[in-house]
This record gives structure tokens, C-alpha cells and sequence, in this order.
């Protein structure tokens, strides 16, 4: 069992361990603050081979959100509720060490690929390429030192009226087994009205392939606050693509209609997760891909909503992705104290990762993931926070 340094720790320490980190100010869950101003910055912690870790923090039109130069993880998201009261709503640490010593990907920037490659192999223009096989037998996530643990540069962003933060990696030829040399700017940008917005774009000098997402776990009821299985949610997908048993896609786009895949009006993320669908058992509860009715597009469309019903936070997403992941949370397991000191079990917080299909560079039916020299990856993902 794997246990981090917050499961052993006072409850009380989390304050001063805060407090140590810098200078943000304290922004407390709960509290009924309005967030403002210019991004902060301020050192998060130290890798062990001495590079030092940053926080930065930027609030707009109600949301706040804090990112570390580590992984470009989203450290914290703090929205209020229908009463005005704020919390954080992403899962994670209040401390570097943590992240470092173990997280399930909470809030980074995932790639080269996101979720998994068969076999950890793939082959584009003849040639055949081996990942790390981190996932046995797949490849997860871009492999066991993936962009989610990497140091981003950071730097404010300002354009028109919005505001947020640049993040540029560029990933080496071969690095993880990728072919070409890939540079990445990811944009996490507050509007005006509290939107956070996710550009990513990435250009490339040899024929590779790229599936960029971001992986917060979302609690709307504030982490650390339980179970997210009350959360309504909604899914604009007919189908989604079913899983083998390592949740390699069958190949397969399964109609959703009379299954527990079928989010298209709306339902308890828990009404079904029970279910005996061979599908839920391999996946634990929900770790598929669905395949979302308007394709790929050039602007973001709307594709999903989510609501808690006690303290009515909703957040809608919109993406220009044909695909998401919707995660329940299933391997959470009550060996990690998250940032607020309580153990994350079991259902305890969701992704909705918008994608391209898993497995694409094996599967000749997915839309394609591949990237050319000359060619610019492009992928647009809209989080909209509202309560009701
Ligand atoms: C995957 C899960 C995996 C999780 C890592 C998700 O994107 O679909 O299978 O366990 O990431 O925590």
C-alpha cells in the first residue's frame, strides 16, 4: 500500500505547510472571498535533482486556479456554489512530494498520447515504434515519465479580455518512444465570466502521434467531500467505443441506447455504475471513451454537463474533440490524503477528458492521431462553471 506524506500528517499541518509554500493568498474553501488580480507566482517545492516548482495562481470572473510548472497540473479550481461559497473542486496535494511520489495523473497535462496504445507499439509509415509499457501489456498516458511529469515553462497570458497562463514543453525525438521532436504550448485562459478555457497546440518535425488532454479529477461538492456518484451527468454521445479486459477498444462503436452508457438525457453518475454490464466490470465503474455526436470540430461545442445537487455547482463542457473519457474515479483507493487531508476513496472524483479515441495509431476506423511536419495540432476544450 502506498501511503503519501499527508495521510501521516496532523490535520492541521496542511495550513502551515501552505502557508510555507509562498505568498498567494490563502484563498479558503468555503470562505466567500472574490477572487482578482494579476497571475501569481510562487515556489511550490524542489524536485529531487533541485529544480524548483511553481505555483502559479490566476483568478477571473469567479474562478481561481492555481497550476504548477510540474506536469502543468491544475493544482486547485475554486468556483463558488448558488450560496457564493467557494471551494476547490479539483482532486490533489498541497505539496510537491506527493505529486512526485505518486499521483493517478490528478489535474496534469497528459501526452504525447493520452490513455492507451495497445501493447505499447504502433507502427506509422512502416516504421514500428515501442513505448513504455507502464499499463501491463498497454502503454498509458505517453508512458512512465509522460508530459504530466515534465517541467513546463510558464508565463502569463493576456489577449483582449482574458487572462490565465503559457505553458511550452518540447518533448524530444524519441523521448518515451515517440518519433519527432514535438513542441507543445498548452493555454489554460480565464474570460471575463469565469470560463477556463484549455488551448493546446503542437507542432512537429517527423511524422508522430498526438492526443493531448488534461486530467483533473472534478468533485464539484469541493474535494476531499465525498462521493461524486449524486452528480448528474450529461453526455451529447449515441455511442462510445466498448473495452477489452486490459480497456484496449474493441474497434467497436456501441449504440449507448439500453445500456448504463447512456447519459444522453442526463442521470446520477451512480444509477448504473453497478450495473453487471460485462462493460462497468471491466472498467471497474465508467473508464470509456465516448464517441460524441458532433465529431471533430473547429470550435468548441458543448458535450457534457454536470450538476451536484446540494450545493448546485454545474459545470458544462464544450471541446472541439470527437471523443471523451468519462472516469469514474475507480481506482481510488483510500491510500492517498489529498489536499485538504481527507482520504480520496472509491468514486470520489471524476474526469471527463476530452480526446481522440484510445488506441487510434492501432485502430485504421478511429479518426486519425497522426501529425506531419508542416501540420499544427490543434485541440480546444471549454470548462463553463455556473450554480443553480
Ligand atoms: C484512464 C484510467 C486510468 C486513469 C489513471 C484514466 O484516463 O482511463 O484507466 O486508471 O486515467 O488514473
Amino acid at each position: 500500500m502506498t501511503i503519501n506524506r499527508r495521510t501521516v500528517m496532523a490535520a492541521g499541518a496542511a495550513g502551515v505547510a501552505a502557508a510555507a509554500a509562498g505568498t498567494a493568498p490563502a484563498f479558503a474553501a468555503g470562505g466567500t472571498e472574490r477572487p482578482g488580480g494579476r497571475p501569481a507566482k510562487e515556489l511550490f517545492g524542489t524536485l529531487p535533482d533541485g529544480t524548483r516548482v511553481h505555483r502559479w495562481t490566476v483568478a477571473a470572473g469567479g474562478t481561481r486556479l492555481s497550476v504548477l510548472s510540474y506536469g502543468g497540473i491544475v493544482q486547485a479550481l475554486e468556483i463558488p456554489d448558488r450560496r457564493g461559497r467557494y471551494a476547490n473542486v479539483s482532486l490533489g496535494f498541497d505539496n510537491l512530494e506527493d505529486y512526485v511520489a505518486g499521483s493517478p495523473y490528478f489535474g496534469a497535462i497528459i501526452g504525447r498520447y493520452g490513455n492507451r496504445i495497445a501493447g505499447g507499439a504502433f507502427t506509422l509509415d512502416g516504421s514500428t515504434y515501442r513505448l513504455p509499457v507502464n499499463d501491463d501489456p498497454n502503454s498509458l498516458h505517453g508512458g512512465d515519465k509522460g508530459f504530466d511529469k515534465r517541467v513546463w515553462d510558464v508565463e502569463p497570458y493576456a489577449q483582449g479580455p482574458d487572462t490565465g497562463l503559457t505553458l511550452r514543453y518540447v518533448s524530444a525525438d524519441g523521448e518515451m518512444g515517440y518519433p519527432g521532436t514535438l513542441r507543445i504550448r498548452v493555454d489554460y485562459v480565464l474570460t471575463p465570466r469565469g470560463d477556463f478555457r484549455i488551448d493546446y497546440v503542437a507542432t512537429t518535425d517527423r511524422a508522430t502521434v498526438v492526443n493531448l488532454t488534461n486530467h483533473t479529477y472534478f468533485n464539484l461538492a469541493g474535494e476531499g467531500g465525498g462521493s461524486i456518484l449524486d452528480h448528474n451527468l450529461r453526455i451529447a454521445a449515441s455511442r462510445y467505443t466498448p473495452v477489452d479486459a486490459t480497456l484496449i477498444p474493441t474497434g467497436e462503436l456501441a449504440k449507448v441506447a439500453h445500456t448504463p452508457f447512456d447519459f444522453r438525457s442526463g442521470k446520477p453518475i451512480g444509477r448504473d455504475i453497478r450495473d453487471a454490464h460485462p462493460q462497468v466490470v471491466f472498467g471497474r465503474g465508467y473508464d470509456h471513451n465516448f464517441a460524441l455526436d458532433k465529431g471533430l470540430t473547429d470550435a468548441p461545442q458543448h458535450v457534457a454537463t454536470v450538476t451536484e445537487p446540494v450545493h448546485g455547482r454545474v459545470m458544462k463542457i464544450a471541446t472541439t474533440e470527437p471523443g471523451l473519457q468519462f472516469y469514474s474515479g475507480n481506482f481510488l483507493d483510500a491510500t492517498l490524503a489529498g489536499t485538504s487531508g481527507k482520504v480520496y476513496r472509491q468514486g470520489d472524483g471524476f474526469c471527463l477528458e476530452t480526446q481522440h479515441f484510445p488506441d487510434s495509431p492501432n485502430q485504421p476506423n478511429f479518426p486519425s492521431t497522426v501529425l506531419r511536419p508542416g501540420r499544427t495540432y490543434r485541440s480546444t476544450t471549454v470548462h463553463s462553471f455556473t450554480a443553480r
